[in-house]
């Protein structure tokens, strides 16, 4: 799959401009502000239906416009398929619109089968809170990658958080008015179910990086699954009751990045220096990329938004053999960051 072309109207910071790439590596090339990080933005949107960094997914949308455009051109194979995302605040003038639209070929799509026509892997400095910031971070990265590649994956995790809601309503009524206990058997099989799909799936992505030679050579990745079983949600139940919330389950997972040294294991989060924490976000991103590889059987487009002035030599040596196995966007502020042999390469798009 490769991305020709994308178009963003009213997309942040972009009126109506059309970009091309090239098959192998497009430089974006800008000064701070300029706009890399929304052109990736929007092309990991037409990847996942998401964004990486939108809190409220109105805040994609230029200020002062009622609809957002982002267009992209994919060839799968000899075909090309036109992927496109519409984004409104929920009202066009006085009338009531859908917040987020999908279309293939002009054709409108759940997201559901939306997503997975195009793939990609992004990466970038903000990455470094896989290390240091809260589980829901890392869940969430678990989730993104999953999801992207795995339909049943997808269904799996959009069901589960839907009876998570209702089983969390549920346990609010038990405790609070009465209702019988026997009422949550539907949920605890839903979310037995869904948690049994979601937590397998997650642990064989952690076992692959951790089978990654060289990337993963002296860091081990270790998954804290948050066991659902029958005997734990009734060993919970008064607990959860008297807090009207689900205690156990995937939505409390999380998975710890540890570095072995001579039979010693390290917690990065806590006892890594900054430079091992870029590290290890870094071959982790390498080992996703392959993950991804694997399971769709070709090569998913890399994103890498302006990371090369974190990383030390050896890193940047091992990119450069990385990025020419897939089609690669990449940003960077500095032009000067990227050996002239290599600049030559590469298509250029200036952004000012
Ligand atoms: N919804 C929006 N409407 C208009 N401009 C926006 C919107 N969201 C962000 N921007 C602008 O986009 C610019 C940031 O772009 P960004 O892609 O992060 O730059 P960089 O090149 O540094 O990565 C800022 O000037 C910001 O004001
Ligand atoms: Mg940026």
């Amino acid at each position: 799959m490769i991305l020709k072309s994308l178009q963003l109207q009213n997309f942040r910071s972009y009126k109506d401009q059309t970009f091309r790439f090239s098959d192998g590596t497009s430089l974006v090339v800008g000064p701070n502000t300029s706009g890399k990080t929304n052109l990736l933005e929007a092309v990991y949107l037409l990847t996942s239906g998401k964004s990486f960094r939108a809190q409220i997914e109105e805040e994609m949308i230029s200020y002062k416009r009622e609809l957002a455009r982002v267009k992209g051109k994919v060839k799968i194979v000899e075909e090309t398929e036109e992927l496109e995302i519409l984004l409104t605040s929920g009202q066009i003038g006085n009338k009531r619109t859908t917040k987020k639209q999908y279309l293939i070929n002009g054709v409108k799509k759940r997201q559901m089968d939306f997503v997975g026509h195009l793939n990609c892997v992004f990466f970038g400095p903000e990455d470094l809170e896989l290390v240091i910031g809260s589980p829901s971070v890392r869940r969430d990265y678990l989730d993104s990658v999953l999801e992207q590649i795995d339909r049943e994956y997808r269904r799996a995790s959009l069901s589960y958080k839907k009876s998570l809601r209702q089983r969390n309503r549920l346990l609010e009524q038990i405790r609070d008015k009465g209702r019988a206990r026997t009422s949550l058997f539907l949920w605890d099989k839903l979310l037995l179910e869904n948690g049994e799909i979601i937590s397998q799936k997650r642990k064989e992505l952690i076992d692959f990086i951790n089978q990654q030679p060289d990337y993963f050579g002296d860091l081990i990745i270790v998954y804290d699954r948050s066991l659902l079983s029958p005997q734990r949600l009734r060993k919970y139940q008064d607990r959860e009751i008297a807090a009207g919330m689900t205690l156990i389950g995937p939505h409390r997972d999380d998975f710890t990045l540890k570095m072995v040294n001579g039979g010693e294991e390290r917690n990065l989060h806590l006892y890594g220096s900054r430079g091992e924490q870029r590290t290890a976000v870094f071959s982790l991103k390498l080992a996703e990329l392959e993950f991804v590889a694997e399971k769709i059987n070709q090569r998913p487009l890399l994103l890498l938004d302006d990371i090369f002035s974190e990383l030390d030599h050896e890193r940047r040596q091992h990119l450069v053999e990385v990025i020419p196995k897939q089609q690669t966007i990449m940003t960077t502020t500095d032009v000067h960051l990227i050996e002239p042999a290599y600049r030559r390469k590469v298509k250029m798009i200036r952004l000012n």
